[in-house]
């Protein structure tokens, strides 16, 4: 069961005054974005263990709490129900020549705003499109898998988009875990309570920070960690027409429907679109 938190509430809408100034509709929405982001840190384990603003667990603690819940953390958000009851949603079925949007629309659920957000904020700062696609597209894959994520997403999205744009995808997950002030990028909380304060990244994933801080497109990765910092605001809302001409000119939408190209995502795509599938 989530318990509102009326003070966390009004400060996350940014104090009594902002939310005087709302409307009735603007109200409702926050707050019905506020339950919806409280059942996904629950569904995440973000709630757990990590006590008041400012204090985090240890990684062992991090770690006891493996046996207290009845998922893996690094389940698809497709496959964890976030629903208080702890029952599944009927989900829509698909066209039958599905595109991103569809995917967007139909399949991302709660990672499709973070992104856009994300996205939108790419843009804002000046970045070329390759990137600010990066960042739409950065952690889609979170509805089929959360482990390893930048590695599955740019698998997912490499037949369909430039280079640079699935490079970025993979490597913004190592990057995440290491700071880069001179470019704007702090060491996030939220990896404090998730892996624990003492945490240390495993030796694969240091090397793979050591190999992109030399490589051509280390900037390209990196923005999409600078511009993720930015893209957990509960309050902004940005919609997908704004990047409906970028999804058309950067990202090779197959004419047979994404899951029916025969790609070498295409199980993927498919698994998105059918996670009730027993087999
Ligand atoms: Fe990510
Ligand atoms: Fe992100």
């Amino acid at each position: 069961m989530i318990n509102l938190d009326r003070r966390e509430l009004f400060a996350s809408l940014g104090g009594l005054a902002a939310v005087a100034l709302m409307s009735h509709d603007a109200r409702a929405d926050a707050l019905e974005h506020y339950m919806e982001d409280k059942l996904h840190a629950q569904a995440d384990g973000d709630d757990e263990g990590g006590g008041s603003a400012g204090e985090f667990p240890s990684a062992a603690q991090v770690k006891d709490q493996i046996t207290t819940r009845h998922y893996r953390r690094g389940a698809g958000g497709l496959f964890i129900s976030t629903d208080p009851a702890g029952k599944m949603k009927m989900l829509p079925d698909m066209p039958a020549k599905p595109t991103l949007v569809d995917f967007f629309e139909t399949r991302f659920g709660q990672f499709s705003n973070h992104c856009l957000q994300s996205a939108n904020k790419a843009r804002e700062r000046g970045q070329p499109d390759e990137i600010v696609l990066a960042c739409l597209l950065h952690d889609t894959v979170q509805s089929l898998m959360r482990v390893d994520h930048g590695y599955y997403g740019a698998q997912m999205y490499e037949p369909y988009v430039p280079e640079i744009t699935s490079w970025a995808i993979r490597y913004h997950q190592p990057l995440r875990f290491f700071a880069d002030e001179a470019a704007g990028y702090t060491y996030p909380d939220l990896y404090r309570r998730m892996y624990g304060y003492d945490y240390v990244p495993a030796p694969h994933v240091q090397a793979a920070h050591e190999m992109t801080k030399k490589h051509k497109w280390y900037y390209a990765a990196r923005e999409v960690t600078v511009s993720d910092l930015y893209a957990f605001d509960p309050n902004a809302k940005v919609s997908l027409d704004s990047f409906r001409d970028l999804i058309a000119k950067h990202f090779k939408q197959p004419a047979e429907g994404l899951g029916y190209d025969n790609s070498p995502s295409a199980h993927m795509w498919r698994s998105l679109m059918f996670p009730d599938s027993p087999l």
